[in-house]
């Protein structure tokens, strides 16, 4: 038996956002960002939509990116204190994922992160409050998955929770949202969702019901990603579909080593000053993977069946496979993402030598590749790692040299 979740009800399309006005409940909680979506009005809105559906608002402001075990923690506190029957997260990915956390230990306070991390073992929640997500990136989807991504900073480890318990009640993706991020932002969520959709349609998990959401989100990614990162604002608006479409696919096909090492490398040098954005992670290690991943049989053709959805040409799989992955590095350097780690500027953008020195790199590599081996989305993969593959994979994306193994 298997099981596909989404959440209730999804609102989308400009305008989206008064759907809150329709709620019923007494209290609802507003977790926020630092302060992109107050400055641009967003914010404001949300709290007068809430008040105007009768209901006692409070905030929680100052979610990091990238939010730290602590800040749950403190997010959950607040929660316990004001006692709402609606969490409203409001953001990218970070401010939403931090408050499905807190929403489980808000509903389990003597719950540990420990214990959280279980994957698909978190009990029943919604006994306290029910959860609406609104996207404002165009990448992670996580208004529509399964997941949360929240970082260990001692550890510098991202730990996805995951279970169809934290999938939203309600999503909304109102592209009017979308239209404040910041170029790079579009980059990277968007090559984040590309990536989504990818790994979800070759994952083991992969079927009949995440097929078609991953092959048309990939379809409409080649079509509008670019010129969304350009300025193209209809563009804009199908990418904040099509991001979602993804996040469907994979919140109920699972995801793959792409994922595994974007989590286990993106906060592993931030004692160098920077992390490796998670979206630009991804954007970097994909063409590898495919690489690995095509010495696979199934997942050699399910790449094959992308490229021809993406109509790149070519006669036999392994030349299909390999103008798939041409076609990604082109969108990197549409985008302005790097191919590789050692190019990884700390502002994220191509260098000659990046944050990350190649000597600190060697030295955690063991310990990263075991760690992303461990990590959540490692079983759907469809060709599994050794601890020496996972070592000369990382390597690969490291330098940008070929994947031959
Ligand atoms: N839960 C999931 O299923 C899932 C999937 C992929 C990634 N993630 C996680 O999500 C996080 C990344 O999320 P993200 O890429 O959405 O970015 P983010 O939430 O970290 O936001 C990045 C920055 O963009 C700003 N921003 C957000 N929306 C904006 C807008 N519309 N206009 C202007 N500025 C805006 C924020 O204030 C912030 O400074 C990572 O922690 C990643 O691991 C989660
Ligand atoms: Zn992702």
């Amino acid at each position: 038996m298997y099981r596909f979740t989404l959440p209730r009800d999804l609102y989308h399309g400009e305008g989206a956002l008064e759907a809150l006005k329709t709620f019923t409940g007494k209290k609802a909680i507003v977790c926020v960002g630092g302060g992109s979506m107050k400055r641009f009005g967003f914010l404001d809105k949300v709290v007068a939509y809430l008040e105007e559906a009768g209901m006692q608002v409070q905030l929680f402001e100052g979610i990091e990116p990238d939010p730290s075990v602590e800040t749950v923690m403190k997010g959950a506190e607040a929660m316990l204190a004001f006692e709402p029957d609606w969490i409203v997260a409001i953001g990218g990915g970070s401010p939403i994922d931090a408050a499905k956390a807190m929403w489980i230990k808000y509903e389990y306070p003597e719950i540990t992160f420990e214990e959280m991390c279980k994957v698909f073992g978190i009990p029943a929640l919604r006994k306290k409050a029910k959860f609406c997500a609104i996207s404002s990136t165009s990448g992670t989807a996580t208004e529509v998955t399964a997941f949360s991504i929240i970082t260990d900073y001692q550890k510098g480890i991202k730990y996805p929770i995951a279970d169809f318990e934290i999938t939203p009640d309600v999503a909304i993706v109102d592209p009017e949202l979308a239209h404040t991020m910041p170029k790079k932002l579009v980059a990277h969520t968007g090559m984040d969702a590309i990536t989504h959709a990818v790994e979800a349609y070759v994952s083991t998990a992969n079927c009949d019901y995440t097929d078609p959401l991953a092959l048309h989100a990939i379809e409409m990614i080649q079509a509008d990603l670019v010129d969304s990162y350009n300025g193209d604002m209809d563009k804009r608006n199908a990418m904040h579909n099509a991001q979602c479409l993804a996040g469907m696919a994979f919140s109920n096909a699972l995801l793959g080593i792409v994922h595994s090492m974007a989590h286990k490398t993106g906060a592993a040098f931030a004692d160098f000053g920077a992390h490796i954005i998670h979206g630009a992670a991804n954007a970097m290690y994909l063409p590898k993977v495919i690489a690995f991943n095509a010495k696979d049989e199934d997942a050699a053709k399910r790449y094959a069946k992308i490229a021809d959805v993406m109509n790149l040409g070519g006669e036999s799989t392994e030349e299909k496979v390999a103008l798939l992955i041409k076609y990604l590095r082109g969108m990197n350097d549409d985008l302005n993402i790097p191919h590789c780690i050692k190019n990884y500027g700390a502002d994220s953008y191509p260098t000659e030598q990046g944050f990350v020195p190649e000597d600190v790199f060697l030295e955690r590599l063991p310990e990263i590749a075991k760690n992303a081996i461990g990590d959540a989305c490692t079983g759907s993969n469809p060709r599994q790692p050794s601890q020496e593959e996972m070592e000369k994979l990382l390597k690969c994306c490291y330098y940008d040299t070929e994947v031959d193994f």
